[in-house]
């Protein structure tokens, strides 16, 4: 295609063994929300308020991958895909978020395993990825400790179920999003404004983390791997004052640090529990010995990364570069390769894959079936090249997954926002890969670009 960056322009050729794949998550995709005794989420609940979501979208239908599975894995396989990220459905499970479990919501997701597994694509599983049950909900969700305990059962039932045919599985997908856009901004479930609230969310949402690998561990070998999926913001003064640059220290913490230290380091950054103690009870909320759950090992950090942010001397964000289609991404690919390098510096040679990252594109179907989106082209090769600078500096980076494999629910911003490999016409749920698919799997052969 003229005009398209060749895969094989940049001379750059990835380790042998590097495994490329795709990620999305269930309340974006599956659809069949009141089907098979699915219980309802906070996102069902916040979709359905008015007001909530762009043009009152929800995801009961979204792009019924709940019933296109087969023939969606299909279509990974033919782009090349080796590794797939999916999320399970808390409340499909679980519909109560405790008690019964749903035989026939474990069932789907033995047979979209099973079905990865014959199509030669290795599954990772998150298992939270935002749709906390609705009847936790009406008891305080995360506000109250025991979802912790709550979710922890949950782990234990899919590692039990699913554990022989998962080698990697991530606990919560972005805490920090279920704090700031959940709890802070209320641009997300639950909806909340309440930042004495958002840090005890914080806590127990970290405490989960740790019960979670405690708890699954007895069901899984020792091969089995299992860590978070964070992410991450590199943080930058926006100019050379030293307030900025003392600033930007504490923006890291609330941004970073604040996840990544009591679980791979066993303690909260001190800076950031004193500025928390001045709006949020948070500290009250952590009890002796929740520190050791919370950095039981893991052997994996699953990191994400869409945008940097960049700091001013009064603590507040400007932008420094181009902002795609989501009002809150500036493109910078560099920001992959200091957060990557970072985590090494800061945190040592944990295993590392990046489970999303990706960029929403005004994309159309024309008229002879293609969608040309060079712009997620350009984006995609700008980063994967950043994360390769980062790999030849010793970075343990072993995986790499676009978000997204398909276009999907976005949240806040309903079906507005494209960000996937593969178009969805929702009118009709039929899928054509993009141009960037087709581009991702030449990369993907040469395991380079
Ligand atoms: C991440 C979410 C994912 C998707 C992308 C665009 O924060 O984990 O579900 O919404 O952003």
């Amino acid at each position: 295609m003229p005009g398209h960056p060749s895969p094989t322009s940049m001379g750059l050729q990835f380790p042998e063994g590097f495994i490329w794949g795709a990620a999305t998550s269930a309340y974006q995709i599956e659809g069949a929300a009141a089907i098979d005794g699915r219980g309802p989420s906070v996102w069902d609940t916040f979709a359905k308020t008015p007001g909530r979501v762009r043009n009152g979208e929800t995801g009961d239908v979204a792009i019924d991958h709940y019933h296109r599975w087969s023939t969606d894995l299909d279509l990974i396989k033919e782009l090349g895909l080796r590794s797939y990220r999916f999320s399970i459905s808390w409340p499909r499970v679980v519909p109560g978020g405790s008690g019964p479990v749903n035989r026939k919501g474990l069932d789907f997701y033995r047979r979209l395993v099973d079905g990865l597994h014959a199509r030669g694509i290795t599954p990772m599983v998150t298992l939270y990825h935002w749709d906390t049950p609705q009847e936790l909900q009406d008891i305080g969700g995360w506000e109250n400790r025991d979802t912790a305990y709550r979710f922890a059962e949950y782990a234990a039932v899919l590692a039990e179920a699913l554990g022989d045919a998962v080698p990697n599985w991530l606990t919560l997908n972005e805490p920090k999003t279920v704090v700031q856009n959940g709890y802070l901004y209320g641009s997300h479930a639950p909806g909340k404004r309440d930042e004495a609230a958002a840090y005890v969310v914080a806590h127990h949402q970290l405490l989960g983390h740790g019960l979670a690998v405690q708890a699954m561990r007895p069901h899984l070998s020792p091969q089995t791997r299992i860590g978070p999926a964070l992410n991450l913001h590199p943080c930058y003064p926006a100019d050379d004052t030293p307030e900025a640059q003392q600033a930007t220290v504490l923006y890291d913490g609330y941004e970073n640090r604040l996840y990544l230290d009591p679980i791979l380091k066993g303690h909260y950054p001190q800076d950031v529990l004193d500025d928390v103690a001045r709006f949020s009870p948070m500290q009250q909320h952590i009890k002796d010995g929740d520190l050791e759950v919370i950095s039981s090992p893991v052997e994996l950090l699953a990191v994400q990364y869409y945008c940097p942010i960049y700091v001013t001397g009064a603590g507040e964000t400007v932008r420094k570069h181009p902002t795609s289609e989501a009002f809150w991404q500036q493109i910078y690919p560099e920001g992959m390769y200091d957060i990557l390098t970072r985590i090494k510096k800061d945190y040592g040679d944990i295993a590392l894959t990046i489970t999303e990252n990706g960029l929403p594109c005004k994309d159309v179907l024309d008229a002879d079936g293609t969608v040309q989106d060079t712009g997620r082209i350009v984006f995609l090769r700008d980063h994967f090249a950043a994360t390769h600078r980062a790999i030849t500096d010793g970075v343990n980076l072993e995986s790499y997954h676009v978000w997204s494999l398909m276009d999907n629910f976005e949240w806040q911003e309903g079906y507005d926002e494209r960000w996937g490999l593969v178009y969805i016409d929702y009118a009709s749920q039929q899928r054509t890969p993009k141009a960037s698919a087709h581009w991702y799997r030449e990369v993907i052969r040469a395991n380079g670009l």
